[in-house]
């Protein structure tokens, strides 16, 4: 596992080896770190519209509505703070890790 700290006003996005993230929230207050890609037949999520009152997101691909908490499953753990989001993401495997493109150099293990 490798962990890493970003500005959750400055990006959204985070990418550890093949696997994508994005950070998704329904009320601003609660926020999530959701994989990009659906379980259906991984279409980009994060192109999704969000209908908050019905916990869902609607896959653009087929138009599926995927509840949030099948899709918190798998989740990376998400902590926030005031100006900062620490993740919790699955091993790389020697893969570079990035923050919206940005190749993060530092990690815990
Ligand atoms: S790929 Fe998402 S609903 Fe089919």
């Amino acid at each position: 596992m490798a962990v890493v700290t970003f500005d959750p006003g400055h990006a959204r996005f985070v990418k550890a080896g093949s696997r994508s993230f994005f950070l998704s929230t329904t009320d601003g207050r609660v926020f999530h770190l959701l994989r990009t890609t659906c379980p259906h037949r991984g279409g980009p999520l994060h192109l999704g519209q969000l209908d908050a009152s019905r916990g869902v997101i609607r896959c653009p691909w087929h138009d599926n509505d995927i509840p949030l908490r099948c899709l918190e499953r798998d989740a990376a753990p998400l902590v926030m703070r005031p100006g900062s989001a620490t993740a919790v993401l699955p091993d790389p495997g020697g893969e570079p890790i990035t923050v919206d493109g940005r190749l993060i150099l530092a990690t815990q293990r």
